[in-house]
């Protein structure tokens, strides 16, 4: 089974539109001709501005976060249709940062999924560990917990635009690396997972990032792995040469 591979960068609250633009325009012809699939998701201020520059590229656009609610009382969100009216096609679901410290639970995780879905966008979901959980034994129970839950009430033939990224919360922003067995054995668990709610067919076909430190210098070992189909990417993401060079990596191991 060949998946195709999908680096997303995440941008997280940096940059502004001028930089956004100028970031993107020294991206673009480094992965012009890439066989993988390139996005960058960036904060909301800046979307209009990525939307506009990455015309006449393959690279796509994605959102940070997104309300469970259509509309209504609830300050400082932005909602799901909205993202779409303005020709945004991913979102991420579920960032630790937005679990650790923005309340985000399983359940409003499920929820922001659940919207994206019926928006029409395409969600890049997160699921990982604390370092806690992963020295108590219990990796396996948590991702496939979360991935469970955010799962609940989407059907089979909406997986399709669903992508889950493995962040173990310990290998972010740290430089501490998940070595690329551990990425592979938790993917592994994510997309067996999958195979206990869906069946091997979905299973097969489900894309599975890895996210924590990940950089141009591991980006090939991590990649190669067969249950490892691409990155999300955080603070390598925000150098256009770097982020290339794992979209690189990518398409070298396909
Ligand atoms: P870093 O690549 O900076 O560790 O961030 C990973 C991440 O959180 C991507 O969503």
């Amino acid at each position: 089974m060949s998946r195709r591979k999908v680096i997303a960068g995440n941008w997280k609250m940096n940059n502004n539109p001028e930089q956004t633009k100028t970031l993107i325009n020294e991206i673009a012809p480094l992965v012009s001709g890439s066989k993988s699939d390139v996005i960058v998701c960036v904060p909301y201020v800046d979307l209009a501005a990525a939307l506009e520059t990455v015309k006449d590229t393959n690279i796509k656009v994605g959102a940070q976060n997104c309300s469970w609610a259509v509309s209504g009382a609830f300050t400082g969100e932005v909602s799901a249709p909205m993202l779409k009216s303005i020709g945004v096609e991913y979102v991420i679901t579920g960032h630790s940062e937005r679990r650790t410290y923005f309340g985000d639970t399983d359940v409003t995780v499920r929820d922001r999924t659940r919207a994206a879905l019926d928006a029409g966008l395409k969600v890049i979901l997160c699921v990982g560990e604390y370092l806690e959980q992963r020295e108590q034994g219990v990796t396996a129970e948590v991702c496939a917990m979360q991935t469970k839950i955010a799962l609940q009430g989407v059907a089979a033939e909406e997986l399709k635009n669903i992508i889950i990224a493995y962040e173990p919360v310990w290998a972010i922003g740290t430089g501490k690396t998940a070595t690329a067995e551990q990425a592979d054995e938790v993917c592994a668990i994510i997309r067996a997972t999958v195979c206990g709610l869906y069946g091997e067919a979905a299973a097969d076909d489900m894309i599975i990032q890895y996210g924590g430190s990940m950089n141009a210098g591991n980006a090939a070992e991590l990649l190669s792995k067969p249950n490892v189909d691409g990155g999300l990417i955080g603070g390598a993401s925000l150098k256009a040469n770097d982020f290339a060079q794992i979209v690189k990596a990518a398409d070298e191991s396909l």
